[in-house]
């Protein structure tokens, strides 16, 4: 019950599921959800706090309250973009690359949860073990890729797979009791897969719920030996 958490993405399908089951876990005395525009008020042990990738200053601003409370036992970073009406969609060759839709791909699935952890790692608990996960996607993967396509999205859950384990790195000098993970949080019906769910066999396309479930017990089984690795929703490792 002492347990404090902070979810970035909690307006999002899996994010906001990560949060339910966090807070109906009773495990958890504390937790931070952040989101673009606040959905509705919180309930404790549920705090909304508003942030946004394209302002760095929301994110050290809510790193200092949290810190001015107590460290942190788990971070879930649930953000990510993959296509939007007016502007992105997922590339089907490299003649379709455009570098303001990539830009952006790359400032939601990259550059912003790098910038998070600059401000969140400091407040991983010191004094037992805590996690950060990144949720990445399987098709993040560079030796798993054998489709090609989404170019962008590829890439930029590639390039935050690298950053992943450069954290993981440098938190074992840091912080040796913290685990810094990437997960593959399977196929989820949220508005992000939405468009592409056709094809997608029923038994292979889990709610929010069930995925969020999923991670969490992933996350529950997590040691040391796990630091800096990507895993998809059953445990598996899936291969960088
Ligand atoms: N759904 C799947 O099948 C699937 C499969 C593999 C991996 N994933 C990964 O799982 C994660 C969660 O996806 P989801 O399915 O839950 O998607 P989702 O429902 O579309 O949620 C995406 C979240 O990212 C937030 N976000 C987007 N741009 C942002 C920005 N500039 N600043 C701050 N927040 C921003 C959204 O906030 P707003 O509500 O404000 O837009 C929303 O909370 C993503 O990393 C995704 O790549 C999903």
């Amino acid at each position: 019950m002492d347990k404090r958490a902070c979810v970035l993405g909690a307006s999002g399908g899996i994010g906001g599921a990560i949060v339910e089951t966090l807070a109906t876990s009773g495990n958890f005395g504390k937790i931070y959800a952040g989101a673009r525009r606040e959905v509705a008020k919180r309930q404790s042990p549920v705090e909304g706090f508003a942030f946004d990738f394209a302002d760095e200053a929301t994110l050290s601003v809510v790193a200092d309250r949290i810190a001015d409370e107590g460290p942190l036992d788990l971070i879930i970073v649930a953000t990510g973009l993959l296509h939007r009406a007016t502007n992105i969609r997922p590339e089907k060759s490299y003649r379709e690359l455009d570098a303001g839709a990539m830009a952006e791909v790359f400032a939601v699935n990259t550059i912003g949860p790098a910038i998070a952890a600059k401000h969140l790692l400091p407040l991983l608990h010191r004094g037992r073990q805590s996690v950060i996960a990144f949720l990445s996607a399987r098709v993040g993967s560079i030796g798993d890729n054998r489709l090609g396509g989404w170019h962008s999205y590829r890439s930029s859950k590639a390039a935050l797979n690298a950053l992943v384990r450069c954290f993981s790195i440098e938190m074992r000098a840091r912080n040796p009791q913290a685990i810094v993970v990437a997960l593959h949080p399977g196929t989820v019906d949220t508005s992000l897969s939405v468009p592409f769910q056709r094809g997608v066999p029923a038994e292979q396309l889990f709610s929010a719920e069930r995925s969020a479930t999923h991670l969490l017990e992933v996350i529950d089984g997590l040691t040391q030996d796990h630091n800096g690795g990507f895993f998809a929703w059953n445990g598996d490792p899936v291969i960088y």
